[in-house]
């Protein structure tokens, strides 16, 4: 492997010292002995002017993080940090198309996917931004012909189904999306999505479909991963029971990847393939051609807001200072609870129904990007890397996990998402979902003292069980109403606080090997799965007894 020295040396010259030893990083954890026993209805009290002071609006989202257990001289403090750390000279050297993910010698131009066309991103030495929209304009052809009806199955009728066939960020992305912009979609059509290598996800997925009018996108960068290779082919096998001709599957399938080579092997017309680029992650790839299902889902015009949306906190994220930041303060907040009061999750609590999958979305994102222990130069890390990021949507997470986020022994910061008008208005409901956001907000920072719960009358024995000690933070982020472009700012919020993040850790936030030893056993298991009952394993006892007893069984 090839490793671009000049960032490697570049990067391990900013750190030249181990990140817990830094300066900046002693003064934070003697700042935080002082704070920790800080109650926030003190630093309420004692700053009249906290609510005003510890907010920010950018790219159509309002974020308010006064509830959150720090002062001025903490985000001073933290801002210090990120400045020592080179998080500045970081962000430049990926707007600019250096190699920064060192492991795979890539750029990192993920922003370059949401370009204007009249911007400019290079990457090895060529300004990408043409190509970029030479494929969006592909798209966009594509899917006012599926969307008008004039692409035709083979019977001649119209695709009135799309099913995308992908797994980790060829999924993710595109399921967030539909959901999240499923106001926006087109109801006549329906949208199915399969990841899993577990046949039940496709037959799930085709089932009550008719061939003829189901189009399957095939969505791969590398157009090898086992379980939508494996799924493409249960696919063409499913089309073809009816079709019969093999050349009928030129109308039905189409691939997205960066794979040329191999999407000709499977028997898709590169005419009907949609590119991408090896400087884009599968989990930063939403917006790139990985976005077809979407597009077709919510037309041209409204992906192109959804650009328009990632563009504008992109701007953001590149020019505003610091202390104005929005994904550089979430991100420092993150690290603040991660590494100084040892917090081990964020929840991630959006109240809108539309955004039920952005969970999910965001547990790749944010740590298959920086769950990792070694940092750019090699070394392994002595301090926390990337925080657990988990969540559902409100109300419902209240009826569940919340009784631990209150009242249990972990200090969870939580981020809610909120918006001012609902998509849906319907009777009270939506004033109703949003006092939940301010409730919860307040009770998790405020509490209920044991005066305030005696004054209630409530016996002695049972005061103790009723108290919320309270002190637990969190950001309320809010925007108007959930349309393409907050959505694209709301994704682009969180990929840059991970930048953020990655950047203090000096960790390679956009490479992946952690997945590659268990693909690699599967492979291996996969093979001694059919083998004779009886022939020789290599494995740990416990897996080759596993395997023995699988055999058995399958036999
Ligand atoms: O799980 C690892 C991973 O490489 C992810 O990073 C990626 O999003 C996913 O697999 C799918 O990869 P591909 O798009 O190449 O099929």
């Amino acid at each position: 492997m090839v490793v671009n020295e000049s960032i490697k040396t570049a990067v391990a010259g900013e750190k030249n010292m181990a990140l817990q030893r830094h300066p900046a990083w002693q003064a934070l954890a003697r700042h935080c002995e002082t704070l920790r026993t800080r109650q926030l209805r003190e630093l309420f009290a004692d700053d009249p002017g906290r609510a005003e002071r510890f907010q920010l609006e950018a790219a159509g989202l309002f974020l308010d993080y006064s509830k959150q257990r720090m002062t001025g001289e903490t985000m001073a403090l933290l801002f210090g940090l990120a400045r020592q750390t080179g998080v500045e000279s970081r962000r430049e050297a990926m707007f600019a198309g250096e190699k920064i993910n060192v492991t795979e010698n890539r750029s990192v131009l993920h922003v370059a996917l949401r370009a204007a066309r009249t911007d400019t991103y290079t990457a090895d030495g060529h300004n990408v931004v043409p190509e970029v929209h030479q494929v969006l304009d592909r798209m966009a052809t594509f899917a006012n012909r599926v969307r008008s009806g004039e692409w035709k199955g083979y019977t001649g009728e119209p695709i009135r189904n799309v099913i995308n066939i992908g797994i980790g960020g060829s999924d993710l992305g595109p399921v967030m999306a539909y959901e999240a912009l499923r106001h926006y979609s087109r109801r006549d059509m329906t949208f199915r999505f399969v990841s899993n290598i577990d046949g039940t996800d496709f037959a799930e997925a085709v089932n009550g479909l008719v061939p003829a009018q189901t189009l399957f996108i095939v969505s791969s960068k590398t157009f090898t991963t086992l379980e939508t290779m494996t799924n493409a082919h249960s696919a063409r096998d499913w089309l073809l029971r009816a079709a019969k001709d093999p050349a009928h599957t030129a109308r039905h399938f189409v691939a997205v990847s960066t794979n040329a080579q191999a999407v000709r092997a499977f028997g898709i017309d590169t005419q009907n393939m949609f590119g991408f680029w090896d400087w884009v992650g599968g989990r930063y790839s939403m917006d790139s051609a990985i976005g077809l299902s979407t597009m077709l889902a919510v037309g041209p015009e409204n992906f192109t807001r959804l650009l328009a949306g990632f563009r504008a906190m992109d701007h953001h994220f590149r020019t505003a200072p610091l202390e104005k930041n929005m994904p550089v303060i979430m991100g420092l907040l993150a690290v603040w609870y991660n590494n100084f009061f040892g917090s081990q999750t964020v929840a991630v609590l959006p109240y809108d129904q539309y955004l039920k999958r952005f969970p999910a979305y965001l547990q790749q994102l944010t740590m298959e990007s920086n769950g990792k222990s070694i940092t750019l130069d090699g070394q392994r890390v002595d301090y926390q890397t990337g925080p657990i990021y988990w969540g559902e949507p409100g109300t419902n997470g209240q009826h569940s996990f919340y009784q631990l986020i209150h009242q249990g022994t972990k200090l969870i910061p939580c981020d809610f998402i909120g918006f001012c008008r609902s998509l849906n208005p319907l009777g009270q409901h939506h004033d109703l979902l949003m006092a939940n956001v301010f409730a919860q907000a307040e009770a998790l920072a405020f509490g209920k003292t044991a005066a305030e719960v005696k004054a209630e009358g409530t016996p002695d024995w049972l005061v103790p069980h009723r108290i919320f000690e309270g002190n637990r933070p969190s950001n309320v982020i809010l925007a108007d109403v959930l349309t393409p472009e907050v959505l694209g700012s709301l994704v682009a919020l969180y990929e840059h606080s991970v930048f953020t993040q990655g950047a203090i850790f000096g960790i390679d936030s956009f490479d992946q090997w952690g997945v590659e030893l268990g693909k690699v056993l599967a492979k291996r298991i996969g093979e001694e799965l059919f083998a004779p009952t009886d022939s020789g394993l290599t494995h740990d006892a416990s897996t080759n007894a596993l395997i023995r007893r699988y055999r058995q069984a399958r036999a």
